[in-house]
């Protein structure tokens, strides 16, 4: 995720630009960049760092102009370095872009391009457009150049375009990226969100997927890839600036809940094909290591922990490769005894969790490869592992982790798919099946957001509560773990989670008619039934019961006082789906206690001491 802003106006825009680009700066912070047109020429400043380091070194004000554009960058193709820092030009510098989304097949355009004689600066996906359009401007309309470059590219985009040679025109496109246009008052802005304008102007155009807008200061055109002009709704804002901040939701942990469709989607992106999974390159780790793996160690700390389980799950039932997965915190407290043949999977969304960083320094000296799935390019956990698949979830505000959790969970399960091929565990045709599964994880993720009415009545209901058990079998004991975590940090409400048969052995003697029994109880061939009995023994005892199930399940509805539905799916999927409402059952309790949600007492973002 990155943030783009651009703005074509009578004045000069330095200033605006600037603030555009702070409240943008949630997006993306590796790298920060500005240019603006004068006199038919581009003139650039960027560098790595959060913008107001970047600005104290380059002085961003310096630039100025009537029209400009800028970019935070979130990075996804090339390291966090300045020549990849946005925007990116041409051979002849006359044509500048600003990019968000990731370009799927930069690969062969850039191939195809430098067969052409194009000369790339950078290792970004970006720069195959700049490039892209300088090859069809040739004599041609510079919308007419954008509209034929774009066809030609296939993945996700929201693009700022300026051209030296058109100093008076700002050119924005997009495709499954976030672009919105402002109108103003002799002015017209193009921003990766309404906040970041929301000051100028409350006058919105939603561009749709595989549009094009052009602006002047005082006129704008939409058109399709296929040069039509397109009639567009102007929206007018009425959110709050604070409540724009958050895109109109209350707190950023239910925004991010709600971005969890869209993060599944990017962190799929270009990583699947029908039949396999294209992930051995950007994990820096050869086939033959990977074939010979004996033993996988992961670490982790918290939620990402709980993500660990689930690739337990996942790796030794699909892959049959040997897994555990220990607390980083206690990993360097006893001697693991791995074998070079071990690979060392540590998993964080902030990349810098202290415990974590610890215990893969100690797995090092073993001599073990590491693997980081991790959610911020070029944090300490990516920089010392040997391989890195990033999860793209984009920046995670709020201190409960939701969209973190389910995009690492989507990468273990691609990484998953990938050795089980490697290592010929499971054949063509189940891998085909399991890629199909997850490519309608962000459609049927969506739908649980769409239905979140039973939720709303449990919280009302309960939330008044001093405590709660979260139940789960199989690979979904680690969801009843995650699902009470999110409880307890955002409502400071009591909650343990425990395998569902487990309850026998202690916490059922907690059941009364004052306990709420949250079950995940998914339809599958492994442990359905045997939870169906689990709630059973908790029915017998009074308690409330409050499941989560398959759409069209029967069953289970009759023994629950409260189901929640989510769609069928593979039971190694069902997981990524069933922690969603339970996201949502903590996030709509916290709520009513008043809880401060985003930033829950005691607690960090990044847990960066021991
Ligand atoms: C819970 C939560 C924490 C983190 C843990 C590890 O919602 O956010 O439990 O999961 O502190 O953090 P990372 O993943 O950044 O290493």
């Amino acid at each position: 995720m990155c943030g783009i802003v651009g703005i074509v106006s009578a004045k000069n825009v330095s200033e605006k630009l600037l603030n555009g680009l702070a409240n943008l700066e949630y997006r993306g912070y590796d790298s920060v960049g500005m240019c603006f047109v004068n006199g038919n020429k581009l003139n650039i400043k960027k560098g790595i760092g959060k913008l107001d380091e970047v600005h104290k070194r380059v002085n961003f004000l310096k630039l100025n102009g009537n029209i400009g554009m800028g970019h935070c960058r979130w990075s996804t193709h090339g390291g966090v370095t300045e020549k990849n820092a946005h925007p990116h030009v041409d051979c002849k510098n006359k044509i500048s872009v600003v990019h968000n989304g990731i370009i799927e097949n930069y690969s062969e355009l850039k191939e195809m391009l430098i067969g052409k004689g194009h000369n790339f600066y950078s290792q970004t996906d970006t720069e195959v457009i700049a490039h892209l359009i300088e090859d069809c401007l040739k004599g041609n309309k510079i919308e007419n150049a954008v509209r034929n470059a774009l066809k030609k590219v296939e993945g996700s985009y929201a693009l700022g375009i300026l051209f030296a040679d058109s100093p008076d025109k700002l050119i924005a496109a997009r495709n499954e990226s976030p672009l919105v246009i402002g109108i103003g008052n002799g002015e017209n802005f193009i921003a990766s969100d309404v906040p970041s304008i929301l000051s100028h102007t409350k006058k919105m155009i939603y561009l749709d997927d595989r549009e094009i807008a052009v602006l002047t200061k005082d006129s704008f055109k939409i058109l399709n890839l296929d040069g039509n002009e397109k009639k567009k709704k102007i929206h007018t804002i009425k959110w709050s600036a604070e409540a724009a901040q958050k895109s109109g939701y209350k707190h950023f942990m239910l925004k991010e809940i709600y971005e969890q469709p869209r993060a599944i989607a990017d962190t799929l992106n270009g990583r699947i094909s029908n039949s396999h999974v294209i992930f051995e390159k950007e994990l820096g780790l050869s086939d033959d290591f990977l074939k010979g793996i004996k033993r996988i160690v992961i670490l982790a700390c918290g939620t990402s922990w709980h993500a660990g389980l689930i690739g337990e799950f996942m790796l030794e039932e699909l892959a049959k490769i040997p897994t555990e997965v220990e607390y980083a915190s206690e990993f360097r407290y006893r001697h693991a005894l791995l074998g070079k043949e071990a690979l060392a999977v540590a998993i964080s969304q902030s990349g810098e969790t202290a415990d974590t960083i610890a215990a893969l320094k100690e797995a090092k000296k073993y001599g073990v490869k590491t693997l980081a799935i991790c959610n911020v390019m070029g944090s300490s956990i990516t920089r010392i592992s040997d391989g890195v698949a990033y999860t793209r979830a984009g920046p995670e505000i709020g201190v409960a982790s939701t969209k973190a959790f389910t995009t690492q969970l989507a990468v273990l399960y691609l990484l998953t798919i990938m050795l089980a091929k490697l290592r010929e565990t499971l054949n063509e045709s189940q891998i085909k099946d399991m890629i199909a599964g997850i490519r309608k994880i962000p459609l049927q993720l969506q739908s649980v957001l769409d239905e979140d009415n039973e939720i709303l009545k449990c919280a009302e209901l309960y939330y008044n509560k001093q405590n709660s058990l979260y139940l789960g079998r199989g690979i979904n004991f680690p969801i009843a773990l995650e699902g009470a975590l999110k409880l307890k940090e955002v409502s400071y409400i009591h909650a343990e989670g425990y395998p569902a048969a487990e309850m026998k052995h202690g916490p059922i003697a907690l059941i009364d008619k004052n306990m709420p029994v949250l079950f995940i109880a998914p339809h599958d061939v492994f442990t359905y039934k045997k939870v169906l009995g689990n709630i059973e023994e908790v029915k017998a005892r009074g308690g409330i019961i409050i499941a989560v199930a398959t759409h069209g399940d029967k069953e289970v509805p009759k023994k629950a006082n409260h189901t929640i539905f989510i769609p069928k799916t593979l039971y190694t999927l069902s997981s990524i789906l069933a922690v969603v409402p339970l996201q949502l059952l903590a996030y709509y309790i916290a709520d009513k206690l008043g809880r401060d949600i985003d930033k829950p007492r005691n607690l960090a973002k990044s847990v960066v001491v021991e």
